[in-house]
């Protein structure tokens, strides 16, 4: 009897299991089929960052809004916690899977399986390294190159009429990243025009607060003659911003600061003064990633690159829009 009703129960969970887990209902999809439910898989990188918080909200918020089911896991900014999570949707097979990519190498392992399985891939927010497009249907997210550049373009506009060299420090991302990487090299591009410039220090704040903080002590310590940050993030930014502080500098004034993000901490920061100019990269991809997924697991074409749109802001601008501010 026990033996019955255990078995009877087993088979109960199992087709709940299986319902959960829905369909893409065919297409391109590897999910199980039965029901017009989208199963979708996400791996965000951690949750190191406002701009990150901003981001896993958006994306839990629009699948709900969608009506897909989300399995959603945090892989504490480490690639081996991202790949298992990975296997374990296509385990799952889930119907879709996304992920936003802790660092650019190493993928194609991961990414063959998914593919094998005829699991589409989504890449949100940061981009792989891969040769082999064909391992993912799209990339949505910004174009951080250009982010990098309009970082440098308001510097070279800032100091044209100075001839002095102009001290700069910079704290990257985390290394590896393709934001990281893409801040770099953007900023690098601008201002390598004008010998002038010069990165006398660079190192990873790893995209947080604290270590924001850490570095930029460091940096103090080792050079009496800053006048410019420029941080990957905001987060980084406010960090380094308690680390002037801390030596009896103000920010904003004795060193100027550059930011990427424009989250509110950092949108405040730039209308005290503290901040000096931020370029804008916009957390709120979750309604255009659940829309490429449903096209994507019917089998429709989705554009290869979906880049987001944004812009940058001013003390002045900042002022105007931060009760608006949605993240
Ligand atoms: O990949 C986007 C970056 O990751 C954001 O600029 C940063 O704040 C986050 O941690």
């Amino acid at each position: 009897m026990l033996k019955r009703i255990s078995a009877a129960v087993l088979a109960g969970l199992t087709a709940m299991a299986v319902t959960a887990c829905g369909s893409g209902g065919g297409g391109a999809s590897g999910g199980s089929s039965g029901a017009d439910v989208i199963t979708m898989g996400f791996s965000q990188v951690g949750a190191e960052s406002g701009w990150r918080t901003a981001n896993t909200k958006s994306v839990q918020d629009a699948a709900k809004e969608a009506g897909i089911t989300l399995k959603f896991s945090d892989a504490q900014q480490k690639q081996e916690n991202q790949i298992k999570a990975i296997r374990s949707y296509i385990q799952q097979r889930v119907d879709v899977i996304a992920f936003s990519p802790v660092v650019e190498s190493g993928w194609d392992t991961v990414l063959k399986e998914a593919k094998d399985a005829n699991i589409p891939v989504i890449l949100t927010d940061r981009a792989v390294d891969s040769p082999d497009k064909s391992l993912y249907k799209t990339f949505l997210g910004s174009d951080f190159v250009e982010e990098g550049k309009k970082a440098g373009t308001w510097l070279v506009e800032e100091y044209k009429d100075s001839t002095d060299p102009v001290n700069i420090v910079e704290l990257q991302g985390t290394t590896g990243s393709a934001p990281a990487n893409d801040r770099r090299d953007g900023f690098q591009e601008v201002i390598k025009a004008d010998p002038k410039f010069k990165v006398i220090a660079s190192q990873t704040g790893d995209f947080t607060r604290a270590k924001g903080k850490e570095v930029m002590e460091a940096f103090l310590k080792a050079n009496p003659d800053i006048d410019v940050l420029y941080a990957h993030n905001d987060d980084m930014g406010l960090g380094a911003i308690e680390a002037i502080e801390g030596a009896g500098k103000v920010p904003g004034q004795d060193i100027k600061i550059i930011t990427v993000d424009a989250v509110k901490d950092g949108m405040q920061a730039l209308a005290d003064g503290k901040i000096s100019f931020i370029v804008e990269c916009s957390p709120l991809l979750g309604p255009q990633l659940m829309d490429l997924a449903k096209k994507v697991v019917a089998g429709e074409q989705v554009p290869d690159r979906v880049v987001t749109e944004e812009t940058t802001f001013t003390q002045e601008q900042a002022k105007e829009v931060l009760s608006t501010r949605q993240y």
